[in-house]
């Protein structure tokens, strides 16, 4: 698994598709108070919006989806609406991990989860392994997650690496700190989103949406829904085409070039879901993406479903 480092240093790739969009899922109370509704009513019909959002980032072939659940400050909410969403996040864990899981989705869940009852880091633990090689989607929940908390952890675990450096009290650069922070397995969003009407970023991942395009919509989480996404999308597409987002034409990397990571997880995930995982796994897994093509070429290849696939994903490459 790479780590990610900072857009800073490397040119971002231009994409019509988002690789990794991040979300701040505001306007849950505001939801519930329009219709008079208690503010939990709001809270349950934000996990529906949540399924909603994941199965079209994975329509839409989104690597990375992050989506801020529970901030580092939530926590001075009134006790009942604390204990009302810890509620919810244990039987969202319980109900939808499975799902995730058979629609090849990675969970993971970033954030101070030290805070957490234990069954709701137990049932964080066995998602997080369960579904640690899906390769689809990668979806993050930030939990008790502040950005200002990730710079400090991420600073404490790299001397805790080093301690070499703080003895010689050398600088500490960026670049030696970004593999350290929690969404390290991640690359930076190229797409952010904040529904609910505010625009600000809430200590949300303050180090990693540096170069991230900023979408603010006035529409309560629980109404958004596919349409919203799609929106959001295509003002996303619309200012990588018109140049008016950090990256330039020509600075563009070739097509052979954006042959990612995403794109082979993708790859691998077909080509598993094909062949049936069991057989394939231990086959597949220290394969290099030459001799997965040449794989897929020799053996493969003349089944109707892998050729065409193969044609319409790797035409450039094989
Ligand atoms: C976001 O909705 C959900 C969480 C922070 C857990 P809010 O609960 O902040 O809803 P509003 O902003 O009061 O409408
Ligand atoms: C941001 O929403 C945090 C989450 C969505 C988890 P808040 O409603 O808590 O943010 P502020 O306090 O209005 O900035
Ligand atoms: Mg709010």
């Amino acid at each position: 698994m790479p780590v990610f480092t900072s857009s800073t240093r490397d040119i971002p790739e231009a994409r019509d598709v988002p690789r990794h969009v991040a979300i701040i899922m505001d306007g849950n109370g505001r939801w519930a108070k329009q219709r008079l509704l208690p503010r939990v009513a709001g809270h349950r019909r934000g996990v529906e919006a949540v399924r909603t959002i994941v199965r079209t980032a994975v329509e839409r072939g989104i690597g990375y989806l992050t989506l801020f659940a529970f901030s580092s400050e939530n926590w001075r909410r009134p006790a009942d609406e604390v204990s009302i969403l810890m509620e919810l996040f244990l039987r969202s864990l319980e109900v939808e991990v499975g799902k995730l899981h058979d629609n090849g989705i990675r969970l993971k869940v970033t954030g101070d989860t030290s805070r957490f009852d234990g069954r709701i880091r137990g049932l964080i633990e066995s998602g997080e392994t369960i579904t640690a090689s899906n390769p689809r989607l990668t979806l993050t929940i930030a939990a008790n997650y502040g950005g200002r908390w990730d710079i400090a952890q991420a600073a404490r675990e790299y001397y805790r690496r080093h301690p070499e450096a703080l003895a010689d009290g050398a600088p500490l650069e960026p670049d030696a700190l970004a593999p350290y922070l929690a969404l390290a397995y991640a690359p930076e969003p190229d797409l952010f989103i904040r529904t609910g009407g505010e625009q600000r970023i809430s200590n949300f991942l303050l180090w990693q949406l540096a170069y991230t395009e900023l979408w603010f919509t006035d529409r309560l989480w629980p109404d958004f829904d596919a349409a919203c996404a799609g929106g959001a999308n295509d003002g996303f597409a619309r200012r990588i085409r018109t140049g008016t987002a950090a990256v330039r034409d020509s600075e563009r990397k070739t097509r052979a070039q954006k042959m990612t990571e995403d794109s082979w997880g993708r790859a691998r995930h077909e080509l598993l879901k094909t062949v049936g995982q069991n057989n394939f796994t231990t086959w597949i897994e220290p394969l290099t993406l030459a001799e997965f093509q040449d794989g897929i070429a020799r053996f493969l290849a003349p089944t109707n479903f892998m050729r065409d696939w193969v044609s319409r994903n790797f035409a450039e490459q094989i």
